[in-house]
């Protein structure tokens, strides 16, 4: 059957976003967003956010990651230091993160500067994921090239066994990246695409941010 994207058209009615109605900070905006995200339910993993990082072939790539935590210093998510994404944040440590929330017909997007947490951040962490996690972060050399499924499936195997009665050691090319936000945008559908957009940019002395309403 032949897909028709013309015709996949959508209005976005669920809500709007004023100024009046926009927290002064961005980061307290952006609890409110995810809260609502789960109140409306309907997205299963509402923390899946995109990541953009500038690879050492100077090509930006796309992927998605899991939001771990966020406060006023920042987003943080876990992978291995020795992915792509990984060495690239390593090189270029300039990121763009985005969520996309279709129940609540919203879009959020973080431009930041990524730095590795504390290692003891990455510690706690590791230490409060299930076994079968924490041993498979072990097991994959996340984005090398392998030959086929079995290598990883006999490593598990031997992994499981080593540590049957052992608490799994955290690898150190695996943690935590904090993005700190340079910028971050909200983005709510509206009636013919004349949607909200609110940008807010942190000024010089780091402290206060600039609001500003794009146009759509
Ligand atoms: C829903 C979802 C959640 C994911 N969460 C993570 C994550 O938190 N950390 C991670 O390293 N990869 C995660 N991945 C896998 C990444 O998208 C990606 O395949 C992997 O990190 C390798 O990326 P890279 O080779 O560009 O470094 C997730 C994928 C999906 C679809």
């Amino acid at each position: 059957m032949e897909n028709k994207l013309h015709d996949y058209r959508k209005s976005y009615e669920k809500a709007s976003l004023i100024r009046e109605n926009l927290n002064e900070n961005p980061i307290q905006q952006f609890r409110t967003w995810f809260y609502d995200v789960e109140k409306f339910g309907g997205v299963d993993e509402a923390n899946a956010m995109t990541i953009s990082t500038i690879g050492e072939d100077g090509f930006p790539k796309s992927r998605i990651v899991l939001l771990k935590f966020y406060d006023e210093n920042g987003f943080v998510f876990y992978t291995n230091y020795e992915s792509e994404k990984g060495k690239a944040l390593l090189n270029n440590p300039n990121t763009c993160l985005s969520f996309f929330w279709p129940n609540t017909e919203r879009q959020v997007i973080i431009k930041g500067v990524a730095e590795k947490v504390p290692e003891h951040v990455s510690d706690n962490y590791f230490a409060s994921r299930p076994k079968g996690s924490q041993l498979g972060a072990l097991v994959s050399n996340q984005s090398n090239v392998i030959k086929n499924r079995q290598v990883l499936e006999e490593e598990l195997n031997a992994l499981e066994k080593k540590y049957a009665n052992e608490e799994v050691p955290r690898p150190k090319n695996w943690g935590g990246f904090l993005v700190r936000p340079e910028s971050i945008e909200f983005w709510q559908g509206r009636p013919n695409r004349l949607h909200d957009r609110f940008l807010f940019t942190k000024s010089d002395s780091g402290y206060d941010w600039k609001i500003e309403r794009l146009a759509p």
